[in-house]
């Protein structure tokens, strides 16, 4: 079968040839219907994140799938069965405390793998298999929009730390700045209705399609070469929730001058080492002092995907097909990987593509 994916010494994904995988006991087999693309699939490729599974030369992409399950095997499910899997699987090592919890996403990187991402084969296939306890139930009518439930749960499992972290006190996030306007920022705005004011940070000029997306959903675009995070708050106003999604270290620091107090910081983005300096006393002095926190947020797991589908029928009337700008059947999967054509940070003047899904079957029969 095809598989997109990239090998050892080469720049750009390849469209590989590997086997069909065969289901073990407990596992189903998933024909793929499509697979999202977001920032991380760019880090992985670039080769700042992540990892080829352990003596392998190639790494199939991609960690935001949906698929239809082809073979239950021994599994709960039923064949035609619309499926999301979750990303995180047990090391080489075997099964650990973690899993055994079912809190994967709380396992720290050596204590599990990443499908797509780190040390396991993601999804980008014509098949793939998966243990039923990983696989995630999608209603049929989300099937073409089931790539959308991994990055909703990454959100998903951020604002319940980040609203965890406030349980000694009333808390509801009335203001919210959202740091960064590619694939993930952009979703997490259209999540956050409940919010009277929603901000949304980047570094594009206007005319963009990401500008508007940000207009038609009622969020102010603050541009950080005009206001910079750590000014935010004097030029607009403090904020309850700073999230996170730029993979900008300062950002990290930086956000603590834009919460109010009581406000809480949620840090999604990856970013390499970098040595900067920062006033310490002083944003050591701002948390204290304002009861504020900053919370870090990584993977989600069944949960947060189940709550995903119910953040996805309530997503804003007209914007899954304003920010799903480019289907890309697999065979032109390049097209689906050039740089900034996911609003990613890689493209400077970036294209008029938000969010980019490859797709494998297009579902249409059903
Ligand atoms: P993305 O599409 O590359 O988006 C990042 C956005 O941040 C881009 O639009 C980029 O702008 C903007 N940006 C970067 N530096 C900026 C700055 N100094 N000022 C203003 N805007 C800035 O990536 P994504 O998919 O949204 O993901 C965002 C980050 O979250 C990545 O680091 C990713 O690895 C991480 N992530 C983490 C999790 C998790 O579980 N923690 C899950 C998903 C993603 P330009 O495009 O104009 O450069
Ligand atoms: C994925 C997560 C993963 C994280 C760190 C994100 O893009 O959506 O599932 O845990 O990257 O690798
Ligand atoms: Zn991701």
């Amino acid at each position: 079968m095809h598989a997109i994916g990239i090998e050892r010494g080469k720049a750009t994904p390849q469209l590989l040839e590997v086997p069909r995988p065969e289901p073990d006991e407990g596992e189903a087999l998933v024909r793929t219907l499509r697979v999202g693309i977001d920032g991380t699939d760019h880090e992985v490729i670039g080769g700042g994140h992540g990892g080829f599974p352990p003596g392998e030369d190639h790494l199939v992409l991609g960690h935001e799938a949906v698929g239809v399950v082809e073979e239950p095997g021994d599994t709960a499910f039923t064949a035609g069965d619309v499926v999301a899997p979750t990303v995180r699987r047990p090391p080489p090592s075997g099964s650990n405390e973690y899993f055994e919890r079912g809190e994967a996403d709380m396992a720290p990187p050596e204590a599990c793998v990443e499908r797509g991402i780190d040390g396991a084969h993601g999804f980008m296939a014509e098949y793939f298999t998966s243990p039923a306890q990983f696989l995630v139930r999608v209603p049929d009518d989300l099937a073409q929009w089931g790539f959308l439930l991994e990055p909703l749960s990454i959100s998903e499992k951020a604002l319940e730390l980040a609203a965890a972290s406030r349980s000694t006190a009333t808390w509801a996030p009335d203001t919210v700045l959202v740091l960064g306007n590619g694939s993930l920022g952009l979703l997490t705005v259209a999540m956050l209705d409940d919010a009277t004011e929603v901000y949304c940070l980047g570094r594009r000029d206007r005319p963009h399609p990401t500008i508007e997306l940000l207009d038609s959903l009622g969020a102010t675009y603050v541009d950080s070469r005009e206001t910079p995070v750590d000014e935010f708050a004097a030029v607009h106003e403090p904020v309850d929730l700073v999230y996170e999604a730029t993979g900008y270290a300062r950002h990290a620091f930086e956000c603590i001058e834009a919460l109010a107090p009581g406000g809480v910081a949620a840090l999604l983005g990856v970013p390499g080492d970098w040595t900067f300096e920062v006033d310490g006393g002083r944003l050591h002095r701002e948390l204290v002092m304002g009861n504020r926190a900053l919370v870090g947020s990584v993977n989600s797991g069944p949960r947060h995907f189940e709550a995903a589908i119910d953040r996805l029928r309530g997503l804003p009337a007209g914007f899954l097909e304003d920010y799903v700008t480019d289907l890309v059947p697999y065979r032109e999967f390049e097209r689906a990987f050039e740089e900034g054509d996911d609003g990613g940070s890689d493209g400077a003047d970036g294209g008029t593509v938000i969010k980019t899904a490859v797709e494998f079957d297009t579902h249409e029969e059903r």
